[in-house]
């Protein structure tokens, strides 16, 4: 069954708000512009209601289908934010704001879930309410997290959850999901080592911080080797190392580790900061150093329930003959997690063919894919929800 023809009529007008916002890219919770066109757009289409400024800058609207016999309530998430990229992509609808870029395709998400949004308003032709949830701040901000906080899920009672992200790689016209870990979480850490500076010719009067931070990053990576159940995948990083000699003949007094440890299994994130702790203070002490370890949690794993998920690959397979019901996980991470922790739902990939990768700035959004992203959206409530 092919994407509904309605998505088909819609598509050069949706295209056309998808290079708008290109054009007019804004970062984290700063998308006033972009929040103020959504809501335009929804006031034209005649949802049944808007509210701004859930999670600082983010968007709910509702749609209620003809009739509501079962109180059924679905929640489908957009995110509105870009990057701080300078593109370089060669479009002639490409950013208008140096330095910033939706180099990751929310431009794209915000206009399908805008699509869907004039679609459902037109023909309601379901039994319950849907809610639209436009985000800030994916990009590092947690904005969806900050609308799981302003009580998003409870004030509008959404009982499941659904979203959609462009991957290049995938061909367009394919939607891939799979049940269970999707995308990684996400932790930080700062390890600062202190020992004693001194002269490089009399090692023995200082406490050489190098060393001692140098056997730091050695046994961090004894962590995911020996600590973790092989079967489970954790990967941990360390990817800055600077002490405050700036001379070959000068022992460092400090030095600092920045790292980042990315994982698909939940429990997996406390037995890796534990361990990190340990190994740096243990370490450090040994040597007669000192290490301080400062945590910085961040996203959680992005993690689809079974039901909600096998609910997501029918509509798909409704709409498109390309479906991988079971594309295996990859290690970027993803705020949409927040909102898969407060209820049930799922996260698929829209094809976006082979273009550059999210995050470079020679990625560009394939607008072929937006009849496809409306379809899944509309499709799953209209199967979630039949009409009474
Ligand atoms: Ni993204």
């Amino acid at each position: 069954m092919p994407i509904k023809n309605r998505f088909a009529e819609m598509h050069d007008e949706i295209t056309g708000w998808r290079r708008h916002l290109h054009a007019h890219p804004e970062l984290l919770y700063d998308v006033h512009e972009t929040a103020g066109f959504v809501q335009e757009r929804l006031g034209e289409f005649g949802v049944d209601e808007i509210t701004p400024g859930i999670g600082r800058t983010g968007v709910v609207a509702v749609i209620k289908g003809k009739t509501d016999t079962r109180g059924r309530v679905i929640g489908l998430r957009a995110d509105m934010d870009a990057l701080p990229i300078t593109e370089a992509s060669g479009v002639d609808y490409a950013s208008t704001v140096p330095g910033k870029m939706h180099a990751c395709g929310h431009d794209g998400h915000t206009s399908i879930l805008l699509g869907a949004a004039k679609y459902l308003s037109e023909t309601r032709n379901f039994d319950g309410t849907v809610v639209l949830l436009f985000q800030p701040a994916e990009e590092g901000g947690a904005g969806g997290k900050a609308m799981v906080d302003d009580g998003v899920m409870d004030r509008w009672n959404i009982q499941e959850v659904y979203g959609l992200h462009n991957m290049p790689g995938l061909p367009v016209g394919q939607i891939a999901a799979r049940p269970g870990p999707l995308l990684a979480s996400s932790d930080e850490f700062e390890i600062v080592v202190t020992g004693k500076g001194g002269h490089a010719a009399a090692p023995h009067n200082a406490i050489d911080t190098t060393l001692v931070a140098s056997q730091i990053v050695v046994s961090l990576h004894t962590i995911v080797s020996r600590n973790v159940d092989p079967i489970k995948r954790v990967v941990l990083t360390v990817g800055t190392f600077n002490t405050d000699s700036n001379a070959s003949n000068v022992i460092a007094h400090t030095a600092r580790l920045e790292g980042t440890v990315r994982t698909l299994d939940p429990d997996m994130r406390a037995l890796a900061e534990e361990r990190v702790r340990r190994v740096a203070e243990d370490t450090a002490s040994a040597f007669g150093a000192r290490a301080e370890v400062k945590w910085m949690p961040g996203y959680p794993v992005t993690v689809n329930t079974e039901d909600e998920t096998a609910h997501a690959i029918d509509a798909a397979r409704a709409v498109t003959p390309d479906v991988d019901p079971e594309t295996p996980p990859i290690m970027p991470s993803e705020d949409f997690a927040y909102m898969l922790e407060a209820r049930p739902g799922a996260y698929v990939f829209l094809g976006n063919g082979d273009t550059a990768m999210c995050h470079h700035p020679a990625y560009v959004f394939d607008d072929e894919a937006i009849p496809l992203g409306c379809s899944w959206f509309a499709e799953l409530v209209e199967r979630r929800m039949p009409a009474a």
